[in-house]
């Protein structure tokens, strides 16, 4: 078949390169002039592990294109799937604008039948809208689906592949026939493609998020009272997620969580509920504990050295939201790196992906480190923050010999407690002894 995919970031650029991967020829358009000139030199914008050479190779052999000319897309398909952004407005709600920019486009330009299938993440009634916009403009028939994306950054194409489930909300027979025919080679394992309504497909990725961050807050929570009363987190987690109803996967308490879709989709949620004239208090909760648990580390240096950080040098290792991924969206070595700066520290940063991305907001306000064992020179604290593989069994003798000051604050519970100490460093973690 012949696709467009609109909005060439993690989802767009993955969802094509797989769908030409499956021998569909797609073009993939985005309205960011850098992006396309990247991709048509060869150069794959985001790190996405094995995604530039899957884009290698289906560009070498004529299936995968990129260009920024939506029209000239159009005119080679009819099947076009929007994966454009959908960040948070200041007051929480699903900032729109691509979308609907996007359907206006498609429906002034279709030189035919248009199927148009929603990948962005998008609030409840956004296909009805869009219909609607569609309805006023085109001069064609027109389907539209909602297809949410539950894909993982740093695994992007292993989950696409191999998904859980697909889930489509159609409205007719032919937008069902088609979506079954485009997803057919990633089910054969028995895994199910979903057909439901619109509003609940596009709900049903909101209560996917929102559900999982849930278990990142709640098991913050018990975190932080796990330390007021002397417990150890990972013995809780481990013997309350033994019960098969709850499970251990996804349930590990961290330096909060951020990202590209957690923050803004369960925002989102709040904001589709308040116009529906309910309050989520669950979710609001959850927003809330993840925003306090973002300043835990940064407290944690606070209390070890005083309000006052003039002087001090804090090294921090990992800044990408999470490992395998160079994505810096709200991610939370921001927040901590802020507050120690606001303190005076000089800050010596080191990831293995996200410096380039991270350069953006931090500038020349930290040190950036070519290795993590430089970050950690004459540090007075090392603050890790994100746990990439790289990060786990460091030497800890070395490292305390590189330090001026031995403390250790490990935002992910990945260092041995014990061996920490041993090797002379003051080590605190989350919610363990
Ligand atoms: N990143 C994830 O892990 C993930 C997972 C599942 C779902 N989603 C959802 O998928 C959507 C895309 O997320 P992302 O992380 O890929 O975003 P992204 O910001 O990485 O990419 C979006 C792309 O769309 C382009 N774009 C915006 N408006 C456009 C327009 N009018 N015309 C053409 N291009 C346009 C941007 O230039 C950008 O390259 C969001 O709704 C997000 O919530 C993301």
């Amino acid at each position: 078949m012949k696709i467009t995919v609109v909005g060439t970031g993690y989802v767009g650029l993955v969802l094509g390169t797989c769908m030409a991967d499956m021998g569909h020829e797609v073009t993939c358009v985005d309205n960011d002039e850098d992006k396309i000139t990247a991709l048509l030199a060869g150069r794959v914008p985001i790190y996405e592990p094995g995604l530039d050479q899957l884009i290698e190779r289906n560009v070498r052999e004529g299936r995968l294109a990129f260009t920024r000319n939506l029209v000239g897309a159009l005119g080679l398909s009819r099947i076009v799937f929007v994966a454009v952004g959908t960040p948070s407005l200041p007051d929480g709600s699903a900032d729109l604008s691509g979308i609907f920019a996007v359907a206006r486009e498609v429906a002034t330009t279709a030189e035919g039948d248009v199927t148009l299938i929603l990948k962005s993440t998008v609030p409840v009634g956004t296909a009805d809208a869009v219909r609607g916009v569609l309805a006023g403009l085109a001069r064609h028939p027109f389907r539209v689906v909602s297809n949410p994306e539950f894909l993982k950054e740093g695994a992007a194409i292993d989950d696409f592949l191999r998904p859980d489930r697909i889930v489509c909300g159609v409205d007719s027979e032919e937008a069902r026939t088609l979506m079954e025919a485009l997803y057919a080679p990633l089910v054969r394992t028995g895994k199910p493609i979903l057909f439901m309504d619109n509003r609940s497909a596009e709900l049903c990725k909101y209560a996917a998020n929102a559900f999982l961050a849930t278990r990142i807050s709640f098991i913050n929570e018990i975190a932080q009272l796990c330390e007021r009363v002397g417990a150890d987190v990972d013995a809780v987690r481990r013997g309350a997620g033994a019960d098969s109803r709850i499970g251990t996967r996804f349930f590990f308490p961290g330096a909060g969580y951020g990202g590209s879709c957690f923050p803004k989709d369960v925002r989102a949620l709040v904001d589709t509920a308040r116009q529906a004239g309910m309050e989520m208090e669950v979710v609001k909760a959850v927003e809330a504990v993840n925003e306090r648990q973002k300043h835990v580390l940064a407290d944690y240096v606070f209390a070890a050295f005083g309000p006052d950080l003039s002087g001090k040098r804090v090294a921090i290792w990992g800044l990408a939201f999470k490992p395998e991924t160079d994505d810096m969206r709200e991610a939370p070595s921001l927040v901590v790196i802020d507050r120690l700066l606001a303190a005076g520290a000089e800050v010596v940063v080191y990831d293995p992906e996200a410096m380039h991305e991270a350069r953006r907001s931090l500038g020349d306000r930290v040190t950036w480190a070519r290795r993590p064992m430089d970050a950690a020179d004459s540090a007075d604290a090392l603050v890790l923050v994100t746990e990439w593989n790289e990060f786990r069994s460091p030497d800890f003798v070395a490292l305390r010999a590189r330090m001026r000051t031995a403390a250790l604050f490990d935002g992910r519970n990945i260092w041995n407690p014990a061996e920490a100490r041993a090797a002379g460093f003051a080590y605190r973690c989350i919610g363990r002894p």
